[in-house]
């Protein structure tokens, strides 16, 4: 069978024809239309993503003068972290459409459609992402192709970080970590609030009072040196002291890989696998 792989240009696709090799390809492909609502919009709107629908009938034809390329069907992979799963069905509906009619008008043997990931992970509410997908969305003969990324991983992962100190600032509690955006950037690129659970340590090994907050709204922050080093904002904790750990769920997917671990060169976390 061998491998099948997504061409994102048509210099891509000239450049794997030189290899010499007898490969499957999808195109991944930027659509005029059927992209999905989000901030992190891939299809459907102006980014470096696939090729630009009004080029493909030149890569089609390209493909064809290709002796080692095989076309089989396109990519269109649209967004990331989208929670509207009615949305989504509905552009997994559109994509398999477009891509019978554009395979059948451009003469591509269709037998493989990749719509993606995208489906989203609530990381602040509690919605559930369920795609309500019709019995058989493909036409026979042709793969549907899903490629989850967030979905998948979120839930497999945990940050957890130490609190080193308890501040009030300006009338508002902070909660500085042992961490922070370098190692769990993600809340910080989003602009979200990430929510956390305290995990209290009772140990405490120093001759003075240990801090220690009640009933109140903090900030958890990080040591790095900006202000964006934040990853929850007003969380109200029934007791926090410094010593406790802070776990952050749902960290399992675009946590520590997106992050700038060398900002200040602290250290990097340890990574346990249970
Ligand atoms: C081409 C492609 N497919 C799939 C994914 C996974 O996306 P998600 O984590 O939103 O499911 C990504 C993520 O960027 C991607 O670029």
């Amino acid at each position: 069978m061998g491998a099948l792989i997504h061409v994102e240009s048509v210099l891509e696709l000239r450049r794997l024809a030189l290899l010499g090799t007898p490969v499957r390809v999808a195109l991944r492909v930027n659509r005029a239309g059927g992209g999905l609502p989000g901030t992190h919009q891939m299809a459907g709107v102006a980014t470096p993503f696939g090729i630009d629908e009004t080029e493909l009938p030149a890569a089609v034809a390209l493909a064809a003068t290709l002796p080692t390329v095989r076309l089989v069907g396109f990519h269109l992979h649209a967004v990331s972290n989208n929670l509207d799963s009615a949305a989504h069905a509905a552009f997994v509906d559109g994509a398999v459409r477009w891509s019978v009619a554009t395979a059948a008008r451009l003469g591509v043997p269709l037998s493989y459609v990749n719509v993606g990931g995208g489906f989203g992970v609530d990381y602040v509410g509690n919605r559930v992402f369920e795609l309500p997908l019709r019995a058989r969305p493909a036409p026979a003969g042709v793969q549907l192709v899903f490629e989850l990324g967030r979905y998948l991983a979120a839930g497999a992962g945990w940050y957890a970080a130490e609190v080193l100190d308890l501040k009030r600032v300006h009338g508002r509690w902070f909660a500085v970590l042992r961490g922070g955006t370098h190692h769990f950037r993600l809340p910080a690129a989003w602009g979200y609030s990430h929510p956390f659970t305290v995990l209290p340590v009772s140990s405490w090994a120093y001759p003075f009072p240990r801090p220690t907050v009640e009933g109140v709204e903090v900030d958890a922050a990080g040591e790095l040196c900006t202000p964006r080093d934040v990853l929850t904002r007003g969380q109200r904790v029934d007791r926090l002291r410094v010593g406790d750990v802070l776990v952050f769920g749902a960290a399992g997917a675009y946590g520590w890989d997106i992050s700038h671990h060398e900002f200040l060169r602290h250290p990097h976390p340890q990574t346990l696998v249970l």
